[in-house]
């Protein structure tokens, strides 16, 4: 027995995720009554699928690939052409053996030091401004930190271009228009920078030491024994340096919610390692930052009585997943305390993908953005005070625009170091 999809009436629904962002998906699912409906999107039909049990499916190597299911846009702002994110089957496992090769425990922990020292590095220049706008300077210092990481050098005066050029790349994902031409301008310059370096190491004009990314992507060898192309190690590498930088948006979302919960910030302050992890998980869990992820129908297969056919895209709703009532309760309720007794799921929690890391297309930095955000929530609470002037500044942010932020990038003043 198959189902019949729910299915909605519509020539073309382009405008209305556009319109509904990062609800677009769970509005339907609420009106439907199911965690999967078909749509058409930029002309195609298209499966939106939701849930815990969804994510399993979603990750199914044999019943999905990525393989065309990211479109072009995306590939020119966020990803870069033909890279990981878009590779099925042993050549991904290759390749992603490649990025978790960097994520060995002294990596993380490296990581974490280097983004403690960067904030601590900028406390003296903030004592002496009257705002600082928490999210530019994360960027700023997450882009010296990854950097630094990466073995990539990197000169005071190119850290704001480079910093907004790789901010600009995230910020085209869910665009149309200048934003997403910004983006593709950003990844022009990104990717000529970072030739040149791959091409420095391989002529060995620049020491990258062995176990950086920068290393590791200018001499990895594909299964067939060839090293990549300068370009290519440079997409590469950059699908290293950008994320990182990226985790401003998650630190930002989490100064917000340090101000919303004083209560997080004090026990926060009481160091507890725990807590800390905790309200890290929440951030990544609470706060909009993927809406969705694609990928095609690899071979027909029925799943829950419903049909996928071969060559159809389908959608696996991230945010909506992390919002599901069947796994969180009380889900737009920001509580931290959940995660006491969470079982650390592959497919419930998915801000950054499920699954296995070796084996799909799982995110291989999340520990690494784990380290980043509870050293720099750590550093917001234990190391200085600031205010949070209420009147300069809009904190709110919005579910519609991809990716969202608070809309003033988190304002602060009077910043100090506590004693
Ligand atoms: C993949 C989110 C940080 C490198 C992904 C995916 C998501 C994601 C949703 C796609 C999973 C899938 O396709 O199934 C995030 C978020 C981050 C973050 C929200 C925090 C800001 C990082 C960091 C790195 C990184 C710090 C590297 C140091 C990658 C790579 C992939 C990926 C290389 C592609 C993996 C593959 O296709 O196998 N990330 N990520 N990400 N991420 Fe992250």
């Amino acid at each position: 027995m198959t189902n019949e999809v729910p299915r909605e009436k519509v020539l073309d629904n382009s405008l209305s995720l556009l319109k509904e962002g990062y609800l677009f998906i769970q509005n339907r699912c609420r009106q439907f009554q199911s965690d999967i409906f078909q749509t058409r999107l930029m002309g195609e039909k298209v499966t939106c699928i939701s849930g815990e049990e969804a994510a399993k499916v979603f990750y199914d190597n044999e019943r999905f690939q990525r393989k065309g299911a990211s479109p072009k846009r995306v590939q020119k702002t966020l990803f870069g052409e033909k890279a990981i994110q878009s590779m099925d089957g042993e050549a991904h496992k290759h390749r992603k053996l490649l990025f978790m090769s960097l994520m060995t425990p002294d990596g993380v922990k490296k990581l974490g030091e280097l983004t403690t020292v960067q904030w601590q590095d900028r406390v003296g220049k903030w004592e002496q401004m009257e705002r600082v706008v928490l999210f530019d300077e994360a960027q700023e210092i997450l882009c010296r930190v990854a950097c630094e990481w990466a073995g990539v050098p990197l000169k005071e005066a190119e850290v704001k271009q480079r910093a907004s050029d790789f901010g600009a790349m995230v910020d085209a994902f869910g665009a149309v228009g200048p934003r997403h031409w910004e983006g593709r301008k950003a990844r022009k310059r990104a990717e000529a920078w970072i030739e040149e370096i791959i091409e420095q190491i391989r002529n060995e004009k620049l020491d990258s030491p062995e176990g950086t990314a920068a290393y590791a992507m200018a001499w990895h060898r594909e299964l067939d024994g060839k090293t990549l192309d300068k370009h290519m190690a440079a997409v590469e590498l950059i699908n290293v340096l950008r994320p990182l930088v990226a985790i401003a948006t998650y630190i930002t979302f989490g100064a917000l919610a340090l101000h919303e919960h004083p209560e997080c910030r004090q026990k926060v302050t009481k160091d507890n390692q725990d807590y800390t992890a905790m309200l890290v998980q929440e951030i990544r869990r609470f706060y909009p930052f993927g809406p969705f992820l694609g990928a095609r129908v690899r071979n027909d297969f029925t799943w829950n009585g419903n049909q996928f056919r071969k060559g159809q895209l389908v959608l696996l709703d991230v945010y909506g997943t992390n919002h599901d009532s069947r796994l969180w309760e009380q889900p737009d309720e920001f509580r931290p305390e959940r995660f006491r007794n969470w079982k650390g799921g592959l497919f419930d929690l998915i801000p950054q993908g499920g699954g296995d890391y070796y084996q799909t297309h799982r995110c291989p930095g999340e520990w690494v953005t784990i380290e980043a955000m509870k050293v720099s929530m750590a550093f917001l609470t234990n190391q200085i005070e600031y205010d949070v002037p209420l009147s300069e500044q809009d904190l709110s942010y919005s579910l519609v625009r991809m990716p969202s932020l608070p809309k003033s990038r988190f304002i602060i003043s009077n910043v100090r170091r506590k004693t």
